[in-house]
């Protein structure tokens, strides 16, 4: 399926660069990203290992900051609200507002349970004070996601207890928490065998369709790409349709 030209443009990526700093080594990884998703949109990214898939994901998710160039302004632009210049303030609030981040490496607290884990994005969205009062609200969509991903016997095991692919059903399920418009997923489906992750990609089309879910997906998995509307690479740090 093909994007429609009457859906709107909910973000545009600009001339973004990146380079990381090591002392004095240099790693150039971006070297001029643009790219355009609609509202609802779903694309996938494809690229080599180290391509540089996460940085990218990590610059439109508000975690880290492209390279300032005078003469090559990047820009990452999301509904009204232009990423590349919030303050800390701004970016705070829109990560907790609009993104849900899936880590390729899932990221869960050791310490907490995988119901706490899922929970732990309201906590930060809402405040402490904020969070008491929708405390059983949150919890109760928590056990549901966790339920429809197949853990609701898993909810009180903390993460070391669980699978890889469990683990990442859990990751998946915390990004979905505080109903994201924009879903940024760094290879959700790498621990999980053909059936659940198509499984968990019908969880995820069936909230596209119902809440309106835009999502931007790295995967290195071909057959997972089919079932985006567009799919994407990364080569030489440069975008290739
Ligand atoms: N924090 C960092 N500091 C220095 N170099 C980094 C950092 N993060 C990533 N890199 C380097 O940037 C390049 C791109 O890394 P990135 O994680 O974005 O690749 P990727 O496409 O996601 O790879 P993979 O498919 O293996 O996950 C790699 O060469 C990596 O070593
Ligand atoms: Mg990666």
């Amino acid at each position: 399926m093909v994007a429609q030209a009457s859906q709107s443009e909910i973000l545009r990526v600009k001339d973004v660069r990146k380079t990381y700093k090591l002392g004095r080594v240099k790693v150039p990884v971006l070297h001029g990203v643009d790219l355009s998703v609609q509202h609802k949109e779903w694309i996938t990214i494809l690229g080599a290992s180290g391509s540089g898939k996460s940085t990218l994901m990590h610059l439109i998710g508000g975690l880290d900051r492209p390279d300032r160039s005078q003469e090559h302004p990047p820009s990452i632009v999301y509904g009204d609200r232009v990423i590349t210049k919030l303050g800390a303030k701004g970016l705070n609030q829109y990560r907790s507002s609009e993104v849900g981040f899936v880590f390729q490496f899932y990221h869960l607290l050791p310490e907490l349970n995988i119901l706490q884990n899922v929970c732990i994005g309201a906590m930060i969205r809402h405040g402490r004070f904020g969070y008491t009062s929708n405390k059983k609200v949150v919890e109760q969509r928590a056990k549901e996601l966790l339920d429809r991903f197949g853990l609701s016997d898993r909810m009180k095991h903390r993460p070391a207890e669980l699978s890889g692919g469990e683990r990442q059903r859990v990751a998946i399920a915390r990004a979905l928490i505080n109903e994201p418009a924009l879903l940024l997923a760094d290879e959700p489906t790498g621990n999980l065998d053909l059936k659940t992750g198509e499984a968990i990609l019908d969880v995820l089309t069936e909230l596209r369709e119902s809440s309106g879910l835009t999502m931007v997906m790295v995967t290195h998995d071909e057959r997972i790409a089919a079932r985006a509307d567009r799919v994407i690479r990364l080569v030489d740090g440069r975008v290739v349709e």
